[in-house]
């Protein structure tokens, strides 16, 4: 079958097509059907199954004879070291860690926060909650103590599980002090902390609180794998929203692993037994979906790459890896490709490794700008293929379904929806509008298996942010459009999320931080074109009037409050100080015409601006840090 065959019959019959795929699927008790649509317009998949993600990821594989197989192989230029484990190995550690976290009270149904770096055992305490059936929410090492304590007071966990350190080029990311951080912060108390020592700092541990990870795990009775309810949530993940407090994207673990496994084969066409490699991070959804549990429930080789594109040591460290390990399909941001060719223009450094094991580079999280993909098109031989989707849906909303048929690329695009995603661009009216023509994009409901049930303790929360706006569709907070064959253009955001590196940043969160600053009476934040990381935010900073900290000052302050309140990672390095702000007669800030004088295009004076001369101010701020063309 083509891909408009495959699709359309995930159109015409849902039931059949997914209860097909969930026969790929190792059950305890089959559900009776596939969709659950009574309460809609809240769906859920395979509800009344029974079933286990661990058992899926790992035992089944030992199970049916491939328990030598390599499971997961951790390549490490930042430490110089190499590992890898087999299937029945990570079977071991997972059961036994699954026992002491059970034996310290840890059951179905409580919440475990897991805030490590690039290392197997953060896979394995993924693996090891869903073995009990904990669900675990899992924190990236960029954010700030704040960030976590965040997390702690949503998710309110009964373990935090974390390492001592993360290694950053240059400098070592201490987690311990973090986590202190944040549980000083927080009002929400975990009952205990795991912490996983490694060489590089060694933590201090909380006498009665902490434990050390080998040593809580000694004599313990290793845990079987407890079956849940399909609609039982596997995990929680924080992602960006309008405001400083982060959205809860909630995965059920029923259609997780049935689409996450239907996705292996026919878009990314692995086999198992085959070396998949997402260079990303285990704390985003790209890291859940393709570093843990895709390739595990498929049974591949899945990388647990901690190292960066560029630097560790030099921009051939991807080739090296591709090399070492065989990879045949990697799957990483535009950015890291953008920092590549910055460093190695020529693509020279490839000519010093075999690739010849690499078939296929998937792009995400991001734009793929054409320049980046022709590049990597040319240097590299294999198809490159832009796929679009969010920390929301869990696995490609549009992508090029290269198990099925490989489809022409068109540059610029992400190709055509995937089975179950009904893609419809509408007006503000949410009438679809004609091919060609720019609109917000959403998907007609029910959205497939494997996407967002709800958000954490948020409902009302889900449905206003997700349901409301275009009814019987679900909003994907991105503006873009669909062409005369289907195939879709993603342009912009609808909201005030920007993307920074492929990471997903809030504006608003970063203006609260920014307001929170003594002589700041008002701010706004934006997101400037970057050719290396597609976006970074530019603050713009009214001072209180008799302020007299000179303006120089009040920017090194702020810079650093929100490297201090929301991490590193949001690369939040730029602002100036104006007098006022561009707004509409009725106080909306002008964000979107401020984006576009960053980034030095054309714009229409908007009629319901303030006073137009505001933006002439806003244009010399900017030329002050060196946009547009920074
Ligand atoms: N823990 C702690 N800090 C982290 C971190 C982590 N896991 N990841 C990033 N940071 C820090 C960085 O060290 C940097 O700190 P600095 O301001 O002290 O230099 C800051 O957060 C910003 O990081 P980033 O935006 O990633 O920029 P960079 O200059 O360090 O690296 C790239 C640039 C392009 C090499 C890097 O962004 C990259 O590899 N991107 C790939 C994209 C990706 O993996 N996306 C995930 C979604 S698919
Ligand atoms: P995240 O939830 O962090 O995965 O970020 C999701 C957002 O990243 C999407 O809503 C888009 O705005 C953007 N995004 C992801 N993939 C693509 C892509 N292939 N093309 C354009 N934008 C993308």
């Amino acid at each position: 079958m083509g891909y408009a065959e495959v699709y359309e019959r995930a159109k015409s019959d849902p039931y059949g097509f997914w209860m097909d795929a969930a026969d790929a699927i190792d059950w305890d008790t089959p559900p009776s059907k596939a969709l659950f649509a009574d309460n809609a317009p809240l769906y859920e998949w395979f509800s009344d199954g029974m079933v286990n993600t661990c058992w899926n990821a790992v035992d089944r594989h030992v199970e049916a004879g491939h328990g030598e197989r390599i499971a997961i192989i951790h390549d490490s230029p930042v430490t110089h070291t190499r590992r890898e484990i087999s299937y029945v190995e990570l079977r071991n550690r997972v059961a036994t860690l699954a026992g002491a976290l059970r034996a310290k009270g840890v059951e179905k149904g409580d919440t475990v926060i897991i805030y490590m770096p690039m290392i197997p055992e953060a896979l394995e305490a993924m693996l090891a909650c869903a073995r009990i059936g904990a669900i675990h929410s899992v924190v990236f090492g960029g954010f700030a103590a704040n960030e976590l304590a965040v997390r702690v007071d949503d998710a309110k966990p009964k373990c935090i599980i974390a390492a001592s350190c993360g290694i950053e080029p240059g400098r070592i990311v201490h987690y311990k002090p973090l986590l202190d951080g944040a549980l000083e912060a927080a009002t929400h108390q975990p009952d205990f902390c795991v912490i996983f020592q490694r060489e590089q700092e060694v933590a201090k541990l909380t006498e009665g609180r902490d434990f050390n990870w080998h040593g809580f795990q000694y004599g313990v009775e290793p845990a079987d794998c407890v079956p849940v309810e399909g609609n039982h949530p596997a995990y929680v993940l924080y992602t960006s929203g309008t405001t400083g407090q982060p959205k809860g994207v909630v995965r059920h673990t029923a259609g997780h692993l049935v689409a996450l496994n239907w996705s292996m084969r026919n878009i990314y066409d692995m086999n198992p037994g085959e070396v998949f490699w997402a260079a990303s991070d285990v704390g985003w959804v790209v890291g859940h979906s393709y570093i843990c549990y895709a390739p595990l429930v498929f049974g591949c080789t899945t990388i647990v790459f901690e190292g960066k594109p560029v630097g560790t040591p030099d921009a051939g460290t991807f080739w090296r890896v591709i090399r070492d390990h065989k990879v045949k399909c990697l799957f990483t941001a535009p950015t890291a490709f953008r920092a590549i060719k910055r460093e190695d223009p020529r693509g020279e450094l490839i000519g010093n490794y075999d690739i010849s094991s690499l078939e296929t580079l998937f792009l995400a999280g991001e734009r793929a700008d054409p320049d980046t993909i022709t590049w990597a098109q040319d240097k590299l031989g294999v198809p490159v293929i832009d796929h679009w989707w969010q920390t929301e849906t869990g696995w490609a909303i549009a992508a090029n379904p290269m198990g099925i048929e490989p489809l022409p690329v068109k540059l610029g695009s992400p190709s055509v929806p995937m089975p179950g995603y009904d893609v419809q661009i509408l007006d503000e009216g949410g009438h679809p509008v004609p091919d060609g023509e720019l609109g917000a994009i959403a998907v007609k409901l029910p959205l497939p298996p494997g996407t967002l049930p709800t958000l954490w303790n948020a409902e009302a929360r889900y449905r206003k942010s997700y349901l409301e706006h275009f009814p019987g569709y679900y909003e994907t907070g991105d503006a873009g459009m669909k062409d005369e064959d289907g195939y879709l253009y993603i342009m912009a955001r609808t909201d005030d999320v920007i993307n920074v590196a492929g990471h997903r940043l809030s504006t608003g969160a970063m203006e609260e931080v920014l307001a929170a600053h003594p002589d700041v009476a008002e701010c706004a934040v934006i997101g400037a074109s970057d050719t290396l990381k597609g976006q970074v935010p530019v603050g713009f900073l009214c001072l209180n009037s008799g302020t007299t900290a000179p303006a120089e000052s009040v920017v090194a302050d702020c810079v650093k409050l929100v490297r201090d309140r929301i991490g590193p990672v949001a690369a939040f390095k730029l602002a100036v100080v104006v007098d006022r702000l561009p707004k509409t007669r009725s106080g909306k800030i002008l964000r979107g015409t401020m984006v576009k004088i960053a980034d030095g295009e054309d714009f229409k004076l908007p009629a319901t601006i303030d006073d137009p001369a505001i933006l002439d101010e806003i244009g010399a701020a900017l030329k002050s840090i060196g946009y547009p063309g920074a």
